[in-house]
């Protein structure tokens, strides 16, 4: 820990990202094979760029728009909420925000406390974990089951439930396991929810990436947690506008001016020039989702594939959705990730994550991406093979 009397006790606290420490290595060694980025490699879609270069030669992105984002976009979310996540919305539910993580940001702010407890069903997205404890609330780990593709355990979570727990936060689909929480599940989650008056808060940035027969399923989509729940989404992952820096969030009409409380000293609004790219995004084609999806489809089925063929060193779950998965290393080397991971990317030449870097039950694991090209995987799985071989 830092002792540094500038710094303030809710950033000490935050632990160095492992995931920003292996991209910094990465950079000092030439020619790396990278399974470690969680970002779409493909460009953003033309007619996206396009409405953005529209919006600028047209004088439209100089100002502020409202603080909850351009009543036109949230007009057209409000829609594709309908659509595809079966959530009844009206615009004054809706806050556009920079990306899914401002949302969440705003949304922990907003709801938590100091002292209140968060569960979060772990391995997890780390940045959920830096959120609660940046608003002085405390995490609470619930590990997940493993063996049944890293899903939800019910019943420990229920049991985790004190009377400080004021929230469930989860990713699903799930960074970094690729599981894809059922509607059987998330309805029981939701009960639980229900019966002790503890708000959910979602981040579904990976919705339009399920495969096999699993369904993405909103939790916000249930009547009855109308008023528990606030869903964070994102344009990120769906159209490839990592750099954009925009999102949304729904909540309860009653959130969401507390919400805003939160958002406007962050941000004031969502980027301007964004807003109209995600205006065009949900207006246009949605092809390039189904053409991303079929990518990291068949990106997912080649990575397991390769998995398969050094099973003496990695076991792993097939991922249900998003494009990371999350093997289990098999060496007794594995039992510290952080050097196993350093090791792979100094002597092999391959970048994958720590599974540290998603909290202790992610130790012994490490995860990979498949959002690359079929000629990264391979190159990455030639360099692994040949150095286990050793
Ligand atoms: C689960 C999850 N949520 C959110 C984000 C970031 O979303 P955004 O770019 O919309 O802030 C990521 C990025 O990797 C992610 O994996």
């Amino acid at each position: 820990m830092v002792d540094d009397w500038r710094i303030s006790d809710r950033v000490v606290h935050i632990q160095k990202s492992a995931i920003h420490e292996m991209t910094r290595l990465s950079k000092e060694i030439d020619d790396v094979a990278f399974l470690s980025w969680a970002k779409p490699t493909s460009d953003t879609p033309e007619h996206i760029k396009k409405a953005a270069i529209d919006a600028i030669k047209n004088g439209k992105v100089g100002g502020y728009s409202e603080n909850k984002g351009l009543l036109e976009l949230r007009k057209e979310i409000s829609k594709k909420l309908k659509k595809y996540n079966s959530i009844d919305s009206v615009p004054s539910q809706l806050i556009v925000t920079i990306g899914a993580v401002e949302g969440l940001s705003a949304a922990i702010m907003a709801l938590i406390d100091p002292g209140d407890e968060v569960i979060l069903p772990s391995p997890t997205y780390s940045t959920h974990i830096r959120q609660v404890v940046l608003a002085s609330g405390k995490p609470v780990l619930v590990p997940t089951i493993e063996e049944e593709k890293f899903d939800l355990d019910l019943d420990a979570i229920r049991k985790s439930v004190t009377n400080k727990t004021k929230a469930i936060m989860y990713c699903s689909p799930s960074n970094p396991t690729g599981t894809v929480f059922s509607e059987k599940t998330l309805r029981k989650l939701a009960d639980i929810a229900l019966e002790n008056d503890i708000m959910v808060i979602t981040d579904e940035a990976y919705e339009y990436f399920t495969y096999d027969k699993n369904k993405h399923f909103s939790i916000g989509s249930i009547p009855e947690m109308k008023t528990n729940t606030v869903s964070c989404f994102t344009f990120t992952k769906s159209y490839a506008m990592t750099g954009w820096r925009i999102g949304y969030l729904h909540a309860d009409e009653s959130l969401i001016p507390q919400i805003s409380k939160a958002h406007i000293p962050f941000a004031i609004c969502a980027t301007v020039v964004s807003q109209y790219a995600a205006l065009a995004a949900l207006k246009g084609s949605q092809d390039c989702i189904k053409d991303f999806r079929n990518h990291y489809l068949s990106a997912r089925n080649l990575m397991c594939k390769r998995l398969d063929e050094i099973d003496s060193i990695f076991d792993y779950q097939k991922p249900q959705g998003s494009y990371l998965m999350f093997p289990k290393i098999l060496l007794k080397e594995g039992n510290d990730s952080t050097t196993f991971c350093k090791k792979l990317l100094i002597d092999a030449k391959v970048s994958t994550t720590p599974g540290i870097a998603f909290g202790p039950t992610g130790e012994k694991h490490l995860r990979l991406s498949f959002c690359v090209t079929e000629e990264m995987i391979n190159k990455a799985f030639e360099r692994m093979e040949r150095y286990f071989k050793q």
